[in-house]
This record gives structure tokens, sequence and C-alpha cells, in this order.
């Protein structure tokens, strides 16, 4: 199983490093077999010591240069991050990237050999349509992507379960999941309001490869304890 936590605007310098102080501590003690990401701000990236993989929250398609505010991939090299997420829908929706953008992003970090984590996701009112649309607006976000990529993870992550307490149904996740698996042959990770309480029944799903973990992923011990479910 893959686990990732997505820190987004949380966690400082000091705090994340105590995070993985103590997430690694808890990984290495019992010999965890899973894979585990952290993803924390850019301004907390830094060399780790630890089998937990560290990787961008996003980065501009560039080594250097003049992009105000951005960082590419001098800034990520000097840490040796070589793992980055693309697609988020917070990127998609209070960022504006396109998915002309964002598939410049994913053609450019695969280009480097970046083990990318892409993002794709509905919003309710299409969820509200049934499985048909949404399959259909999920393929949409595929548009440009070359889903035959080697170091391509996907999570599937319904934007009106992010953040919101509400995570999508077993039923949701099953069926969704299910479709999508007969497009894209990559692990598959859900994300949307996963928590200890229902890790359980979301890994049990068929097609689940892991959870990309944004809420419940703060505190290291809330982490590991779906880590350890
Ligand atoms: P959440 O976020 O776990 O807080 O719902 C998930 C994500 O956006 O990756």
């Amino acid at each position: 199983m893959i686990f990732a936590a997505n820190f987004k605007t949380n966690h400082t310098r000091k705090s994340t490093r105590e995070y993985l102080e103590v997430l690694t501590q808890k990984v290495v003690d019992s010999a965890c077999k899973d894979a585990v990401y952290v993803f924390p701000p850019a301004t907390a990236l830094d060399r780790f010591e630890t089998p937990i993989v560290i990787g961008a929250q996003n980065a501009y398609p560039t080594t250097n240069g003049a992009y105000t505010g951005e960082i590419g991939t001098e800034q990520l090299d000097e840490f040796g991050i070589k793992t980055i997420l693309i697609g988020h829908s917070e990127r998609r929706e209070i960022l504006h990237e396109s998915q002309e953008i964002v598939a410049e992003k994913f053609a450019f970090f695969k280009e480097r050999g970046f083990e990318i984590i892409y993002c794709i996701g509905e919003p309710l009112e299409v969820r509200e349509q049934g499985d048909e649309a949404v399959i259909e607006y999920l393929l949409a976000q595929f548009e440009g992507i070359d889903t035959s990529y080697e170091k391509l993870i996907v999570a599937y992550e319904p934007i009106w379960a992010i953040g919101t307490g509400r995570s999508a149904t077993v039923e949701e996740i099953a069926s969704t999941h299910k479709a999508l698996r007969q497009s894209v042959e990559k692990p598959l990770l859900y994300g949307g309001s996963a928590k200890p309480a229902n890790i359980r029944e979301i890994i049990g799903i068929d097609n689940v490869d892991g959870v990309l973990v944004g809420s419940a992923s703060l505190d290291p011990e809330s982490f590991f304890e779906m880590i350890s479910a």
C-alpha cells in the first residue's frame, strides 16, 4: 500500500523536521513494508535521514529563471527531490491551473524522471449527475498526460470530499476506481477525508492501492495510525 501525506500550507521547517523524526522512528520500528510519502510545503524541503519519500507539492516546469514566487528543479535538486504532486484540485481551482498547464508540468517532470502523483477529481455537481458523468469528467483530466509513464501514480480525489470530513462512500470509490483501472494501469490512490476512522474500509476496496491524506496526516500519530491499520 501507498500512504502519502499532503501537508498543503501547514507545518513549518521546524515542525516538519520534528514530524519526520517521529514518523521515521515509527516506520522503522514497525518494519513497515508500505511505501510512505510526505509532501511538506516548499520552505520545509530538505535532506532527511529517512526511508520516507519526500516530495514537492508543486514546482514550475523550469530549471531556474524569472518566475517570481516559484521554484524549479534547481531548488528541488539541492535536496534530491525526485517526486512531485501534479494536478491537485486546489491548484486547478484556486490557482487556476488549466489542463494545458497541468499537462505541461507533467511532460516536464516526466522528461526529468520524476515520480509523479497525478491528481484527478470531480466537483459535486458532476458527481450528482451520476457515474457516467464522473468518469467522463475524470478521463478528460488525462488529456495531454502520458498514462503509460512508468513512474506515474494516480490519485482520485473527489473535490467535495477534500477537507470536508465527508469521504466518498465505499460504493463510490469502488465503482470509480474500477472504471479508472480500465483506462489506467497504474497504482490508484484515493484521497478525500481519509482518516483513521475510515482507513480500513478504504484500503479494503478493490483497485485501491493507497491513500493521499491531507488533514489526517498533519499529526504523525494519526498518519501512522492509518499506515499501521
Ligand atoms: P483531506 O485532503 O484528507 O484533508 O481531505 C486530501 C487531499 O487534498 O490530498
